[in-house]
């Protein structure tokens, strides 16, 4: 499976820390180490791990004032020497975070959150062209889109017309099939520093988000989530 992945984008508030933080958390809890490494200035990462009382993986925070594209890379490379994932949320914008990890070759998948809508789903071409010059260092990273926040009666909908646009519009992107939907739970989840299936699985409501979150997950990893007891 993938060693190295990579959370990143263009757009703001697409689940990039959510979807970092759940998957650290669900790699982690099938007995792999993992580190999470947060480059973004809100740390929202970083203080969703300092939430958790439970340290079974860890964080590491990324300065901003200084940017040392060589120290980054090397961060980087160490993550993926000393532990089994790496899990890097970079933020969103167009960051030099952004660029050094797609180029940088610890780095095996970007996964990239996308909201659908037309405003978020038009900045995946600069994303691509991103993928583009990245690919030239990094050979052999592979690119994906989530479509995250679907409304809960349009996935079929929100999902054919991101397909669309990203087979149309860009060469290096692709989509998964997976999406998931705008749901309270994965607020509240992370709001208490735990991923949805930890959230869900002591609730006795609906566990749709650990539905979801386990057929990314496998679709990620090409492996089943296991539920441990
Ligand atoms: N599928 C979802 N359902 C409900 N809320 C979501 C979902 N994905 C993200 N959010 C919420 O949207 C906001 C932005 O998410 P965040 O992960 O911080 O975005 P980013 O890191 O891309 O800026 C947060 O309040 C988060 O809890
Ligand atoms: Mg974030």
């Amino acid at each position: 499976m993938a060693r190295g992945i990579l959370i990143g984008g263009q757009k703001g508030g697409t689940g990039k820390s959510l979807v970092a933080c759940n998957l650290a958390t669900m790699i982690s809890s099938q007995g792999m180490d993992v580190v999470l490494v947060d480059c973004d200035i809100q740390a929202t990462s970083y203080k969703f791990w300092s939430r958790r009382s439970e340290k079974d993986f860890d964080c590491i925070l990324e300065r901003h004032d200084v940017f040392d594209i060589a120290k980054f890379e090397d961060t980087l490379q160490q993550c993926r020497i000393n532990y089994d994932v790496l899990v890097v949320d970079v933020g969103g914008q167009d960051s030099k975070h952004l660029r050094a990890a797609l180029a940088c070759d610890a780095i095996d998948v970007l996964l990239s959150p996308i909201q659908p809508s037309f405003s978020d789903i038009e900045t995946l071409v600069h994303l691509d062209n991103l993928v583009e010059s990245a690919i030239q260092f990094n050979t052999e990273l592979d690119t994906y889109c989530l479509v995250n926040r679907c409304h809960y009666n349009h996935n079929v909908t929100s999902r054919k017309s991101a397909l669309g646009f990203i087979d149309k519009h860009c060469k290096n992107l692709k989509s998964f099939d997976q999406t998931l939907t705008d749901l309270i739970a994965y607020r509240q989840a992370f709001g208490k520093g735990q991923s949805v299936i930890e959230f869900e699985d002591v609730r006795n409501g609906s566990k749709r988000c650990s539905a979801e979150m386990q057929l990314l997950y496998k679709c990620l990893t090409g492996r089943n989530y296991k539920v441990m007891t």
